[in-house]
């Protein structure tokens, strides 16, 4: 047998054997899959589709997908800063007047202040509450930012992991003793 002849199974496709050859190397054509193909020519079609259509503006590009994400985070922000009501005076002062806020803020003063400014407020390991005396200030905003933000050199311990109406109940009742 010359060394140029195709080789075992090569007589079983006959037609298909390419032509050339080097150094006795011959091969055959085989065809790729129909439904390989297939996807091949999909993606042709597609990526043609997808040119034009981003040429004609039916598909966002990237700095239109930016912007759009970008003003999509700003109207987040202003609807959730809409959500807060900035804590002021006159809150607290209508507060101050509510009888069921005060006895909110009395029962939240029995579980969380007590212990350190005593049940009645004349105070203990706490400042005393109920003399009229406000070493941080006397007004209801300036009472409400000390049970919020503590004095945490001085041993006061923050309280703004509380909900802020039972900030504003806490101070309503301090103001009332
Ligand atoms: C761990 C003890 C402790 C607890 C609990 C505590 N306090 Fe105090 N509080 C203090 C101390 C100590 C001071 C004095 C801080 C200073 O001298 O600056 C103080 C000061 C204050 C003041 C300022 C008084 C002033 O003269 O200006 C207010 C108001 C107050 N506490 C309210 C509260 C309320 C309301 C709670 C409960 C939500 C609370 N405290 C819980 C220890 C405590």
């Amino acid at each position: 047998m010359s060394t140029n002849q195709p080789k075992d199974d090569a007589s079983r496709y006959p037609d298909v054997l390419k032509s050339h050859e080097y150094d006795g190397i011959q091969e055959y054509d085989n065809p790729m899959p129909g439904w390989w193909l297939w996807i091949f020519y999909a993606t042709i079609a597609w990526s043609v589709f997808y040119v034009a259509a981003l040429g004609a503006g039916w598909i966002d590009d990237y700095d239109a997908q930016l912007e759009r994400g970008v003003t999509e985070v700003a109207e987040l922000r202003a609807a959730a800063e809409a959500d807060i009501v900035p804590i002021d005076e006159e809150a607290l002062v209508a507060a101050m007047g509510d009888d069921s806020r005060i006895a909110a803020g009395e029962a939240a003063y029995g579980r969380t202040c007590a212990a350190c400014h005593a049940a009645d407020g004349s105070g203990g390991i706490g400042a005393a509450l109920n003399d009229g005396q406000w070493v941080h200030g006397d007004s209801p905003l300036e009472i409400y930012t000390v049970i919020r933000d503590g004095v945490p050199a001085a041993g006061m311990p923050a309280h703004g992991h509380f909900d802020e109406e039972m900030l504003i109940d806490l101070t309503a009742f301090l103001l009332s003793l």
